[in-house]
């Protein structure tokens, strides 16, 4: 048996991580798309690591179970790497609040329950949702802790008031943060740690997806405006994650860490602030 780490999510982002992370553990990738899985575990096993694909849907309890199962077939579950989602510009309202919101609440949820002592996972969100307006208290408390079968009932969430993909995209990093907040004190309660890291724009093929799409023109001005001038790479994101479930992170949880190069300081108090 080897101490397990589920990577959810086989793109550049999750890679990264779990290459910096998972040495000596097996990694089980799952994604909606077994082609990626595929890919990302024959580089990783070509590089010295022990990984298996499987083909998963975040936006489905059964799957995320089905998943878990797997994982715990080759030890305890140690590491959560949950790096899966669709962006604005590659999918519809619903499924942005099915995958993003929903899925990342319940997976954080199940793998609370199993998480080995001295567990630690991270969960990808976004700047996206930092440059929303402040929801009230009792908006934020609702993301946080409403029952994972009932967050979609929301009436902050129902289709009406939902404007468009990128604002579903920002409620659902919102909600990732909040779940993260409330699942670290379930978390603490096996001595395991639950943080998010949001970034901000980062070369990936989703961020490509985006560079293409109706928003193509407002990404490019975000990174060339934002004080590093230039969008990150997955490694950097890595970088941070690194230091949240290394021991260094020993005392971090419960928290998100923003790595945007600048451009939500730059959006509230420099040359990106809306006209
Ligand atoms: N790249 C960026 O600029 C950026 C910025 C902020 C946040 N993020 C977030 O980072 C995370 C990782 O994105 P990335 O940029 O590495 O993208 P990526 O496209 O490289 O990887 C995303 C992976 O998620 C998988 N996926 C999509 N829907 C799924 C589902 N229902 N179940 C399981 N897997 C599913 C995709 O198949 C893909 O392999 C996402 O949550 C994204 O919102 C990315």
């Amino acid at each position: 048996m080897k101490d397990v780490m589920i990577l959810m999510g086989a793109g550049q982002i999750g890679m990264a991580i779990a290459r910096r992370m998972g040495q000596g553990m097996k990694i089980l990738v799952g994604d909606k798309n077994l082609k990626n899985a595929e890919a990302i575990t024959k580089i990783m096993n070509e590089a010295g690591f022990d990984a298996l694909p499987f083909e998963t849907d975040l936006s489905s309890r059964k799957d995320i179970k089905a998943t878990i199962a797997k994982a715990m077939e080759y030890g305890e579950i140690k590491m959560l790497v949950n790096a899966a989602g669709v962006s604005p510009s590659q999918a519809s309202i619903e499924t942005i609040l099915k995958v993003d919101l929903y899925g990342t609440a319940v997976l954080l949820e199940e793998v609370g329950k199993v998480i080995a002592k001295g567990g630690v996972g991270v969960t990808i969100s976004s700047q996206s949702g930092w440059r929303m307006p402040q929801l009230t208290a009792e908006q934020d408390r609702q993301l946080a802790t409403t029952p994972t079968e009932e967050l979609l009932d929301l009436e902050i969430l129902k289709p009406e008031n939902i404007k468009d993909t990128l604002h579903a995209y920002q409620m659902a990093k919102r909600c990732n943060e909040k779940r993260v907040m409330a699942e670290s004190v379930k978390w603490g309660e096996r001595g395991a740690r639950i943080n998010a890291v949001a970034p901000g724009i980062i070369v990936t093929p989703l961020a490509l997806d985006e560079f293409k799409g109706p928003r193509g023109d407002f990404y490019k001005n975000m990174f060339a405006k934002c004080p590093a001038g230039r969008p990150g790479t997955a490694d950097e994101v890595a970088n941070v994650a690194e230091l949240l479930m290394s021991d260094k992170g020993a005392f971090i949880t419960g928290s998100t860490f923003l790595i945007d190069g600048g451009a939500t300081s730059s959006y509230y108090y420099g040359p990106l602030q809306p006209q």
